[in-house]
């Protein structure tokens, strides 16, 4: 099983649409995928699948850690719900009303110690029930449970609106990230998202030079700036098949193609 964390270091740069969107690719080329909001400060399960009603949230995988030994520990398995998108989607919400400073949201170094072991614990789980691929959401920025996931991870997919500050924050979050973690064996990728129609090329080929110069990171897609992707999602449509969309949808397609490709090198 491959972990494909998405994260960004701005909010609204549209990690849970192409999270998303990615989980759903890879469900409908036959593999068994799974997808976690793991935006914990800001869930968005709830509202775009609302008529899956999950049993268990991530959260609780955490935080009822500390239960009396006596009382059965939830497992990774009693979060999964299907997408009702794809027999191949299956979901893992977090909770949507967020307590803030609490639990996984806290700043607590030793809760989120023990939270990574019972997150690779869950991986591992995962993988057992036959996942081949996990996608994970995750709150933008630094925060202990968005690092704890890019821990995890095979893959880090940055997404980025491309300007003066996201390119700047985005290096600075790299930079901060390799110091703290190293790359271990992840891969890590950049996707230029909500890029300004009419952009010149000439910046885009720079801006992707910078990441590859400075911080050995590959683009592995451009998506234009598209108001239709937002009407989409503001419908409740993640599955963009419609003609007005095709070329989204055809993007979705290489970002997916060039990641299995990058994915299947060792
Ligand atoms: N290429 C695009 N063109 C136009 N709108 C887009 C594009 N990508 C995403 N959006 C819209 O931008 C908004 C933010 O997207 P999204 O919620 O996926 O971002 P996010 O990174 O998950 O945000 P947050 O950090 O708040 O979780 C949404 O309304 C979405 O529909
Ligand atoms: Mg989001």
């Amino acid at each position: 099983m491959k972990v494909i964390v998405f994260h960004s270091y701005k909010g609204g740069t549209g990690k849970t649409t192409l999270a998303l969107n990615t989980a759903i690719n890879l469900a409908r080329r036959g593999f068994k995928t799974l997808v976690v909001d793991a935006d914990l400060n800001a869930p968005t399960f709830d509202s775009i699948f609302p008529d899956v009603k999950p049993k268990f949230r991530f959260n609780e995988l955490f935080e009822k850690q500390d239960d009396n030994i006596d009382t059965p520990q939830l497992k990774a398995e009693d979060l999964l719900a299907n997408s009702g998108i794809d027999p191949k989607l299956d979901i893992v919400f977090a909770n949507p009303k967020p307590k803030f400073g609490q639990g996984l949201l806290s700043m607590d170094k030793n809760f989120h110690t023990l939270a990574l072991k019972k997150l690779i614990e869950a991986k591992k789980e995962f993988e057992k029930l036959g996942y081949e691929y996990l996608v994970m959401d995750t709150s933008p920025s630094m925060n202990l449970a968005s690092i704890n996931a890019i821990i995890i991870a095979d893959a880090t997919i940055m997404i980025l609106r491309p300007n003066q500050y996201g390119i700047s924050g985005t290096t600075f979050l790299f930079k901060e990230l390799y110091s703290m973690l190293g790359t271990l064996k992840r891969k890590d990728f950049m996707i230029f998202n909500q890029v300004v129609p009419g952009t010149p090329k000439k910046f885009i080929t720079k801006w992707e030079k910078h990441f590859r110069k400075e911080l050995n990171v590959k683009t592995i897609g451009v998506i234009l700036c598209n108001c239709g992707i937002a009407l989409n999602l503001l419908h409740g449509n993640l599955i963009l098949d419609d003609p007005a969309n095709v070329k989204f949808t055809q993007t979705m397609d290489s970002i997916v193609d060039n990641l299995l490709k990058e994915l299947s090198k060792e």
